[in-house]
């Protein structure tokens, strides 16, 4: 009796390949293997086969069963991977987003300093972060008694070379690397053991500017400096240069900006002064030119260095410097 397994075979696999969805499928099942189904009607015709036979009738049917439960679980894998939407997906529910990545503030303002610079013709130099004394001090015309130098102000290795307090040393590297005309802004870190407040941080960062060449002059440092405030802050800020010493640069001054929120008139932010104070510099210090062997006879220049955060805070009203470092997503994805 076997052709009545393979007949029932036939037809129940198609039925089950054609079943268009789930309900008709569980039909299908139902109709096949429920405790009266088509499946247990064929089993109850045992008794009608000859003993002999009655083995292979069994064994017949019950692969007949495994078959078919094989094959209803698979339509029904099937059916479940195309189901049209509806039951499988709420087109309704909001759907996942990623948050979108962006860059630091301290990041901005340097491409935004470096970009403004390169429109002038300056291209972008790096130095280390770990310098050695001659560049960090020796070059840049520091006396040996500068309270700069001093283990307290200055993080030292026990190699003596130290972590630099500041970005000139970039100048002294460039310089002795390419004759001039040099044109460089050089961005980067910078370390000093100072209490962190709401002002300092022992890890800050500066842009370092440097022009040199047969004839540059106070004058040209203004105007750059200038066009530099009017990009970054708009076209009303004015600047003003107030003596003041450095000893890598004679004569030497600070840098102010007029200030942008109350135009100079004086208010919170400038602490009634009307102007914001931004960057040092002055023009090169003749020993600075010799230290990288320059004949301070046939070149000038200038430089300066302006503190990052310090941009950032003002451009931004940031009014503690430990924010930027928080790394606080919800605060800094307000930049
Ligand atoms: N290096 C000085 C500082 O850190 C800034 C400066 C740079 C001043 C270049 C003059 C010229 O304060």
């Amino acid at each position: 009796m076997p052709d009545v397994t393979e007949t029932l075979r036939e037809t129940a696999l198609r039925d089950i390949a054609e079943a268009a969805d789930a309900a008709a499928l569980d039909a299908v099942r139902l109709r096949l293997m429920s405790r009266k189904g088509e499946v247990a009607a064929l089993m109850q015709r045992l008794r009608e086969v000859p003993p002999g036979e009655r083995p292979a009738f069994g064994k017949a049917v019950n692969e007949l069963k495994r078959d078919l439960q094989a094959a209803l679980e698979a339509r029904q894998a099937a059916l479940a991977d195309d189901a049209p939407s509806g039951e499988a997906i709420d087109a309704t529910l909001p759907g996942a987003w990623r948050r979108l990545g962006r860059r630091h503030p301290v990041s901005r303002i340097i491409a935004e300093v470096a970009a403004i610079f390169r429109r002038l013709g300056f291209t972008v130099a790096e130095g280390p972060d770990i310098e050695t004394v001659r560049h960090n001090f020796d070059a840049l015309n520091t006396p040996e008694d500068h309270p700069s130098r001093d283990p307290q102000d200055t993080f030292y290795l026990a190699n003596g070379d130290l972590l630099r307090c500041h970005t000139s040393p970039v100048q002294v590297r460039y310089l002795e690397a390419h004759p001039p005309p040099v044109r460089i802004v050089a961005p980067g870190r910078c370390y000093r053991r100072d209490t962190a407040d709401a002002t300092h941080s022992a890890n800050f960062h500066q842009v370092e500017g440097l022009y040199v060449d047969a004839e540059v002059s106070m004058a040209d440092l203004k105007g750059d400096l200038h066009y530099f405030a009017r990009s970054l802050m708009g076209p009303e800020v004015g600047i003003r240069f107030r003596p003041h010493y450095f000893p890598f640069t004679e004569p030497s001054v600070e840098v102010d900006f007029s200030c942008h929120v109350c135009g100079g008139g004086g208010c919170r932010v400038c602490k009634q002064s009307g102007w914001i104070e931004i960057a040092g510099a002055g023009m090169v210090h003749p020993n600075v030119l010799r230290a990288v062997g320059c004949d301070p006879e046939a070149f000038r220049g200038y430089a300066f260095g302006m503190g990052i955060e310090r941009i950032a805070m003002i451009l931004h009203g940031v009014e503690d410097i430990r924010w930027l470092y928080e790394n606080d997503l919800r605060y800094l994805a307000q930049f």
